[in-house]
């Protein structure tokens, strides 16, 4: 007999772990079926899907193309060991050719973000004969013992000091509502930059600079023009290898293929993931330039999965692109994007919790703060390892009741629908997220009147 809807929660619940969180508080939805811009609950509700469960499903959910692609490979050939070449690896090779920015031309495919930043450390390190990473605080780069090291939110908290450096050292992020050099821009001269240029100089032995190129999970940071081709040029002065970590911001995400699409700039290594697959199919993939490449024909390449380059998960990939081509979803990315922007915008000047609206593309955070002038978040990192509730997830709640899901972190929320999306979805979206946010407001309001 089918499980009913509670008993699923219920068992989930006692024999999984809810991840990134006390276990206690975990009431996870249960997720019955989902199609374009929406998901099912077990109650038979649809909800707007404006996170895209984890900023990955790209294509929206369901997409026909990839779901037979996916019908066809498991008819034939479910997998074959990494070590012989398949169609679904050659054919997927020559596409990202297309759409990789020029230069990367040789791949090792994982199963997630977490394994392709896992692959690039050691072919950084394997290849320039250093040792350390530079990342940045506001990143995250995944869960294993060396992504949660080179991740520089605190999610890396609990894993020190085991996980301790690991030769990974941390430099500022680049953030123009807060930055953490306390410059203001224009007219900084990108002093963030510099700082790193600064750490080069000062940290011996580095092997590359590890960047997101739009920070993701830490507020959707996005940086002026001038940062990625100064960051470049340092990088090229310095013989560092320059890795983009596109597991989030790629695939259309900021309305081009990748992120430093924006900005001309082609990194020596570029991971990615969740939008390879629209996440359809547990996929990664770790892109480095040709001259990397070329130093391991003659020296060992000290790295490999089982599941490397799994056929599985590659045909879904070639279905994917070949969606977002047809469906020209990167355009569709901007023009939705400049809307979801303008909406995002016009509720700044009406929620005085808001402290900032930024993105680009489809990919936009809202941050909420206590005070608008000294932009103190609404809580703090602390408090979400501590499992205090937080004034993000009661609006995300009371959106959900409302019929839309997003996703929040700590201060912020993501707002990164399907590229799909259409205006009235993000109508309704924004709807739902400027009733909720009367929330906040009122918080606010308690304590102006307190003080
Ligand atoms: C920028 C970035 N890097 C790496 C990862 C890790 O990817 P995965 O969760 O697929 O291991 C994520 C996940 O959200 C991410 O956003």
């Amino acid at each position: 007999m089918a499980l009913t809807s509670e008993e699923v929660v219920a068992l989930t619940r006692k024999h999984n772990y809810g991840t990134w969180r006390k276990q206690k508080s975990w009431k996870p939805v249960h997720v019955v079926s989902a199609d374009g811009c929406y998901f099912t609950d077990g109650a038979g509700r649809r909800l707007l899907d404006f996170s895209a469960q984890l900023m990955c499903v790209n294509l929206g959910h369901n997409n026909p193309a990839v779901v037979q692609a996916i019908q066809d490979q498991a008819a034939t050939l479910t997998y074959a060991a990494p070590s012989y070449a398949t169609t679904a690896r050659a054919e997927l090779s020559q596409l990202l050719l297309e759409v990789l920015p020029a230069g990367l031309t040789k791949f090792f495919f994982t199963t997630s973000g977490t394994e392709a930043n896992e692959a690039a450390f050691k072919i950084a390190r394997m290849y320039t004969g250093k040792t350390k990473i530079i990342a940045r605080y506001r990143s995250y780069h995944g869960s294993t013992n060396s992504s949660i090291a080179a991740t520089g939110d605190p999610r890396r908290w609990p894993m020190e000091p085991g996980g301790k450096g690991q030769g990974v050292v941390f430099g500022p992020e680049v953030n123009c509502y807060k930055c953490p050099i306390r410059h203001t821009y224009p007219g900084c001269g990108i002093a963030c930059a510099d700082y790193l240029e600064h750490m080069i100089r000062n940290e011996s032995d580095v092997a590359a600079v590890l960047v997101e190129p739009v920070v993701g999970t830490n507020g959707v940071l996005v940086p002026p023009p001038e940062y990625f081709p100064k960051l470049r040029r340092i990088c090229n002065e310095h013989g560092v290898l320059l890795i983009a970590d596109e597991v989030m911001s790629g695939w259309g995400r900021t309305g081009r293929w990748f992120a430093l699409d924006h900005w001309n700039v082609t990194p020596d290594i570029l991971t990615t993931a969740k939008g390879i697959t629209s996440a359809y199919v547990p996929l990664g993939l770790c892109a480095t330039t040709g001259k990397i490449a070329e130093f391991f024909e003659e020296h060992f390449f000290a790295h490999g999965h089982t599941y490397e380059a799994h056929p599985m998960t590659l045909a879904p990939a070639i279905a994917t692109i070949h969606e977002m081509q047809r469906l020209d979803l990167l355009a569709r990315s901007k023009q939705m994007g400049a809307y979801l922007g303008e909406r995002l915008l016009s509720l700044r000047s009406k929620h005085p919790c808001i402290g900032d609206v930024r993105g680009l593309g489809l990919f936009w955070a809202v941050e909420l703060v206590k005070d608008q002038y000294t932009k103190e978040p609404l809580n703090s990192w602390q408090e979400k390892l501590d499992g205090k509730p937080l004034v993000v997830d009661q609006i995300a709640a009371k959106m959900m009741a409302r019929g839309v899901s997003v996703q929040a972190w700590m201060s912020h929320f993501v707002l990164a629908p399907p590229l799909i999306v259409s205006r009235a979805e993000i109508d309704d979206a924004i709807a739902a997220l400027d009733e909720a946010l009367v929330l906040a407001d009122a918080l606010l309001e308690i304590s102006v009147s307190v003080s």
